[in-house]
């Protein structure tokens, strides 16, 4: 049935390609609309792949066209004869956030007899729930009538081996042997320029300020995105961090904890990064659009802040972005609520958030400790307490964006939200107003 149906997609697109016809196969193929790539992402693996797919089947005369989860209904499926998904899994086996709309509406009665999907499912074989939302869709569009065109394809972290089989399954898709090669973007060198031991004496791990040069000094990025960097020690698994500064700072600022081991000895990357490697040492990288966790149409909002520990980096990011913009005219509004360990000796950027404070960039900045014996403990805590000023923001049209760790403090946000905003949460989320970076 698979080989069938791949092979009738093959054909008719094809044929479509050659402006031909292919009676047989209409089934398959409308030889009108594009076909469809959706992408499920959190941190942009899969948006990404899903464009090389996109452009790699345009090269091959096949026009496809791309499109977020956060924007498909799942009736608009039924109405389709082809579909590509490329979705990556969260959490504990979640589904990105862009697709919490989707599957709220997955329990609607559809018929998607019409619809050959293929389905790249992103994950790591480190999580229990490998693949778990991408193996959750394919379920549910098989129960609900679709054809797959081929076996379901799992990528272990990022497996070369597994991308291959998706390459190859679109080069029969789109009738050619020679799509064109589509690495990501390649890693640079860049420079370890500065390092800086942030928390001294705190009970909690040691933080640090790292600052790295691109070797291409005219390189962008915007607030929100991150970079990914590769260590000597474990090249082709990659580690994220998240952008704590803009290109008019001239280098990459970020916030890495060092990880401990139980057995105590340090994490790959960030014991690497934050200890073994000298100033001024090469250090592959490359940058990461994070267009999730960008200001996008939030732009003209008030924002709410929420984060820990190296989390601030992402919500620094930000504040830069609008302190930069400040004319005087703003009259927009941004609310910091950041958790840590102790007062004495976790409060990075203590000067910057205390500047912004005194020139009114900050409205309110709640920091939340966790062992300085108060009751309110975390951020969720502060969260909870101040739950009719949070609506009373949303209501004005207000945004929020978390960054940090997602057990313990995002996980816990998420059902504070939820608790006082109930299914306007969702709405938030459909909005683009509600954004999160967190690992
Ligand atoms: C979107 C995103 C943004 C992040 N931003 C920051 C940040 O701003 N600051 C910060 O300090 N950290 C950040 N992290 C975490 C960071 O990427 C690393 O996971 C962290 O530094 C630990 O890596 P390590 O190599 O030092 O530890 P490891 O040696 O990797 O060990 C840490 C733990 O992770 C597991 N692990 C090992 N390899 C991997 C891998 N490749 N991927 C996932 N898990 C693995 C191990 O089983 C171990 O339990 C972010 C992660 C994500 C996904
Ligand atoms: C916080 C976090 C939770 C994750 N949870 C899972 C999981 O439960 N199951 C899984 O297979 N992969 C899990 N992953 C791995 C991601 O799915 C994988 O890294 C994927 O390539 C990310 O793609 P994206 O950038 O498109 O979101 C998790 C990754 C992170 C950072």
């Amino acid at each position: 049935m698979a080989a069938y149906g791949l092979l009738c997609l093959v054909v008719g697109l094809r044929s479509r390609a050659r402006r031909g016809a292919m009676q047989s196969c209409t089934q398959a193929v409308d030889g009108t609309t594009p076909l469809l790539v959706a992408h499920a992402s959190q941190t942009g693996t899969a948006e990404e792949l899903a464009a090389q797919t996109v452009r790699a089947l345009a090269t091959a005369g096949v026009p496809a066209t791309l499109q977020s989860f956060a924007q498909l209904e799942p009736s608009l499926l039924s109405s389709l004869s082809q579909a590509l998904f490329i979705v990556s899994t969260y959490g504990e086996g979640d589904a990105p956030d862009v697709a919490a709309h989707f599957v709220a509406s997955m329990d609607a009665s559809l018929d998607l007899s019409r619809l050959h999907y293929g389905l790249l499912a992103l994950g790591d074989r480190r999580y229990r729930s490998f693949c778990g939302f991408g193996r959750e869709l394919d379920t549910w569009l098989q129960s609900h009538g679709a054809r797959p065109l081929a076996p379901r394809i799992e990528v272990d972290g990022g497996d070369e081996a597994s991308l291959q089989r998706w390459r190859h399954n679109l080069s029969h898709i789109a009738g050619t042997a020679d799509l064109p090669d589509w690495q990501g973007a390649p890693f640079d060198s860049w420079t370890l320029r500065a390092r800086r031991h942030l928390n001294p004496g705190s009970l909690g791990g040691a933080v640090y300020h790292i600052e790295l040069a691109s070797p291409h000094p005219a390189c962008g990025w915007e607030a929100g995105d991150l970079l990914q960097l590769e260590v000597p020690a474990d090249p082709g698994r990659p580690r994220e961090y998240s952008i704590a500064s803009l290109p008019t700072d001239g280098v990459v600022q970020l916030l890495v904890r060092l990880e401990r081991h139980a057995d105590g000895s340090h994490g790959l990357a960030s014991g690497w990064l934050t200890q073994a490697a000298p100033e001024g040492a090469p250090v592959r990288a490359r940058l990461r659009a994070h267009s999730h966790f960008r200001i996008g149409h939030n732009r003209g909002r008030d924002l709410i802040l929420i984060g820990n520990g190296t989390g601030l980096a992402g919500l620094r990011s930000h504040l830069r972005q609008r302190a930069a913009q400040r004319d005087g005219a703003t009259t927009r509004r941004h609310w910091l609520i950041f958790g840590e360990r102790q007062a004495a000796h976790d409060v990075y950027y203590a000067d910057e958030l205390r500047q912004w404070q005194s020139d009114g960039l900050l409205t309110r900045l709640d920091l939340v400790y966790s062992r300085d014996g108060h009751t309110e403990r975390y951020v969720q805590d502060r969260l909870r307490a101040e739950s009719d000023r949070v609506r009373s923001w949303l209501d004005a049209g207000a945004a929020i964006y978390v960054c940090g760790s997602l057990q313990g403090m995002a996980a816990e946000v998420d059902a504070v939200l939820q608790q006082t905003l109930g299914a306007g949460l969702a709405e938030l989320q459909r909005q683009g107003r509600y954004r999160r970076d967190v690992y």
